[in-house]
């Protein structure tokens, strides 16, 4: 069946190159890694912190962000292996394209969706509760139902809306302007983070951390499947590959970076979070404010509401800009349609993409609640993480000869164990999110052989021809030279 067909990475390397589709190489490493924190600290830490310490995990919940680290820790290894072989826009889905075939490519790609484009809707949901607390605490309140869905009780979800058309906006009006807008906000909500607790650990009580583990040692890893939405996005770094200056250095740097730092400042935030209140009492959408207003610092907690609102607006920023060029690789594999890889002649940008991705996260936003929407935003990302530990090993197997400048440690073990913790975490998540994600897959099939099944470019290029995507073993050479002759050269 065709639908095993694979890329091979000169063909990818190629159409980046080649094709009439072309985006400005204007990243550097300072860039990727200020993506990589704009897309990872966000409602993570800001609103999810209190309700994974409060509900599953108590105190643990420090331990919950060191196994939600570590399990995007192995994932950052093999999504820098990938990343640097093969720089080429897409992320996880092109890797799958040029390892499992192009079903797995779609259903990959289709599960990126729900990472950047549903969490860029529960995160609008988040940052327009942040705005209203702000103003409330400022003396102004706005009509309930102007700032809620109908799911909550109101009409609809205004500033939600508008801080979706607002980064819509930007992220058309170019690369560089998101860049440099993401930087501003970067560096404002690492110093909140940095300020919060540089001012909560003065107030921190060791007797707030005992009992550490009051739901047991299963609650850490229930918390972490919760927290691990803090660590989704620095896979984002990897999807502006073709915009970046000498990607295969570069790449892997700003996701470890990234990574790394976002894992300190979560660690330490926390342990000051909950060493400041009881865990009990942190089942709130906005538990650092909560902490330091019960320290009885009003302007530190005013103050960590605005970078909260700075924080979830560059999530968003670099999320929906992430999904623009997953819908850009796609379409320019034939997979989705032509519109989506046009590029604005003047702008560089795909500007199709993003109306299509700021309507339906201004759609989500409106309608959605948020719990629901950041569960199946995990359980996507973790799919993803699947998919490409696994595409490591294969492309070990099958392309030995390709360029790595960058190499995951002690393979097959690290790649496996990748595998393993996020299928591990996935486990993890409630039932009923595994049976919205079913659904989700279900929609994603039809499409695909509705769609892109038949107007796939691959197809066009070596119609029909049925490529197995595991690893073959090594051929014989009379078997070979027949096997090109059947038109074998598209395969790596
Ligand atoms: N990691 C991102 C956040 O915490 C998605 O909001």
């Amino acid at each position: 069946m065709s639908s095993w067909r694979v890329k091979t990475i000169e063909q990818l390397v190629a159409e980046k190159e080649e094709g009439p589709h072309r985006l400005k190489k204007i990243l550097g490493l300072f860039d990727l890694t200020a993506l990589g924190l704009g897309a990872i600290i966000g409602m993570g830490v800001f609103v999810l912190t209190g309700v994974a310490a409060a509900r599953y995990a108590g105190p643990g919940v420090i331990l919950s962000f060191v196994v939600a680290g570590l399990a995007s820790g192995l994932a950052a290894l093999v999504y820098a292996e990938m990343a640097a072989a093969i720089p080429v826009a897409g992320s996880a889905y092109t890797f799958a394209y040029a390892t499992l075939g192009e079903l797995i490519a779609w259903l990959v790609g289709w599960n990126l969706v729900l990472e950047y484009v549903v969490a860029a809707g529960a995160v609008s949901i988040g940052w327009s509760g942040y705005l209203v607390s702000l103003l409330q605490s400022a003396g102004l309140n706005l009509p309930a139902i102007y700032t809620s869905s109908p799911f909550a009780g109101g009409l609809i979800n205004l500033p939600a809306l508008f801080i979706t058309g607002l980064v819509t906006a930007l992220i058309i009006s170019g690369t560089q302007h998101s860049a440099a807008a993401n930087k501003l906000i970067v560096a404002l909500k690492v110093s909140v983070l940095l300020l919060f607790i540089f001012l909560g650990i003065r107030h921190v009580n060791p007797a707030n951390w005992q009992p550490f583990l009051p739901f047991g040692v299963t609650g850490i890893f229930h918390g972490a499947a919760i927290i691990f939405f803090a660590f989704i996005g620095f896979d984002a770094v990897s999807t502006a590959a073709e915009e970046v200056k000498n990607p295969r250095r570069n790449l892997p740097l700003g996701i470890f970076a990234s990574l790394f730092l976002a894992t300190l400042l979560y660690i330490g935030v926390t342990a000051v979070l909950t060493g400041m209140v009881k865990y009990s009492l942190l089942d709130t959408a906005s538990p650092m404010a909560l902490a330091l207003f019960s320290a009885g610092l009003r302007w530190g907690s005013a103050l960590t509401a605005v970078g909260a609102l700075a924080g979830l607006t560059s999530v968003m920023l670099v999320n929906m800009y992430g999904q623009s060029r997953i819908f850009f690789a796609m379409s320019r594999d034939g997979l989705l349609p032509p519109i989506f890889s046009w590029v604005h002649p003047r702008l560089r940008t795909p500007v199709v993409d993003s109306l299509f991705i700021g309507s339906v996260v201004a759609v989500i936003g409106a309608l959605l609640p948020i719990g629901i929407v950041a569960e199946l935003a995990n359980i996507g990302t973790l799919t993803a993480f699947m998919a490409v530990s696994l595409g490591v090993l294969i492309l070990r197997r099958t392309r030995p000869d390709l360029p790595r400048p960058f190499k995951v440690p002690a393979s097959p073990w690290l790649p496996l164990a990748s595998f393993g913790a996020a299928l591990y975490l996935a486990a993890n998540l409630p039932a009923l999110t595994w049976l919205r994600f079913a659904v989700w897959i279900v929609l994603g099939l039809v499409i695909y052989f509705v769609y892109g099944y038949r107007h796939s470019r691959l197809r066009e290029k070596s119609p029909g021809y049925p490529v197995h995507p595991f690893p073959a073993p090594a051929r014989k050479p009379a078997e070979r030279r027949a096997n090109r002759s059947r038109g074998d050269e598209d395969r790596g």
